[in-house]
């Protein structure tokens, strides 16, 4: 394994009653592209504003580059990139006056904060709209002079809180090319995510974060071997026919589309099933065989920790 640039260990926080991270465990590889992924309130900002200094942890440790976020944070400020999410972009200044504005504030010198500027107008393709006024920004084109601002000092990580939430398919796309670019130039990506897809097409590394917790991690190619090769994937079109079957056959259920999922084993294990439906009269609409997509390992670890958690309680 490469060196670990962000490590972080039994990372604990809570709002009054309410546990948000329950003893995380990571490490990020210098370099890589990590994806945080998980459901709405699962944990990400606060994450993500623990290891970019913003916020507290009641325990643990979480360090950038060996520093401390909370006793050596000026140390870690010197790593990160500037202002992620909470840039304050002023909408009545132009792209160009907002970077050289951020460059300056951040007492970058005046020859510096020129150079960076042209760059990075040039890098997120904001040339031609650097002379304007950034109300008159698409969504997609604010995003990108928001990581833009980011990315003035140079940073060694920097950190992308859903940099795609609520963006258009195209502007997605960019907005990929772009971080598969920026990690191209060796910078560390830490990114969260709801979509598995993005996690899937970007990310070296994957950690799936569910009630407080890194549930599983790898890469998509591991986390999608996880839960086992193809799928046998049976429909019904009639609906006695759908439970009758559930009754005879171990598998996940999708009630929504009247159809069954099932690890397969053998052939012989295969025909026996299919014998055993055809036995009680029932027939599938359709038999396919599908790969796993990370939407099914999330579906299977969610709902193993559900369980789990239910059994325990
Ligand atoms: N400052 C806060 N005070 C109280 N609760 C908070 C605060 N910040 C976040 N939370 C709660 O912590 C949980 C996780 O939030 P967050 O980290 O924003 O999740 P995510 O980014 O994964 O959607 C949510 O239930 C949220 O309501
Ligand atoms: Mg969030």
């Amino acid at each position: 394994m490469k060196e670990s640039i962000i490590s972080v260990h039994d990372l604990k926080k809570s709002y009054g009653k309410h546990t948000v991270l329950d003893g995380l465990n990571f490490e990020v590889e210098c370099g890589s592209i990590f994806a945080l992924l998980g459901e709405n309130g699962a944990g990400k900002t606060t994450t993500v504003r623990i290891l970019s200094t913003l916020i507290q942890a009641d325990s643990g440790i979480a360090a950038i580059a060996g520093y401390d976020t909370h006793r050596e944070s000026e140390s870690v400020k010197q790593k990160i990139s500037l202002t992620g999410q909470y840039a304050s972009v002023d909408e009545l200044l132009t792209g160009e006056e907002n970077l050289m504005m951020m460059g300056r504030l951040n007492h970058l010198s005046r020859h510096l904060v020129k150079k960076r500027t042209a760059e990075l107008l040039e890098q997120f393709e904001l040339t031609n709209a650097a002379k304007k006024q950034v109300k008159t920004y698409s969504g997609g084109m604010r995003r990108r002079l928001d990581i833009a601002i980011s990315l003035l000092a140079s940073p060694k990580v920097i950190f992308l809180d859903e940099p795609t939430t609520g963006l258009d398919p195209r502007s997605r796309k960019n907005m990929w090319n772009l971080i598969q670019q920026l990690a191209k130039d060796g910078v560390t990506i830490f990114l969260t995510t709801q979509y598995l897809e993005e996690a899937d097409q970007l990310a070296d590394k994957i950690a799936v974060i569910d009630n407080g917790k890194i549930v599983e991690e790898g890469t998509a190619e591991e986390l999608k071997c996880m839960i086992g090769e193809e799928k046998l994937e049976l429909t019904f079109n009639d609906l006695y026919a759908f439970q009758n079957a559930q009754e005879l056959i171990q598998g996940q259920v999708h009630d929504n589309e009247r159809r069954i999922s099932i690890h397969t084993g053998s052939t012989e294990s295969l025909r026996q099933l299919l014998n055993t439906l055809h036995e009680h009269g029932i027939e599938p609409s359709t038999v396919t065989f599908r790969k796993p997509t990370l939407d099914d390992v999330f579906m299977d670890i969610t709902s193993r920790k559900r369980k789990e958690h239910s059994a325990n309680a």
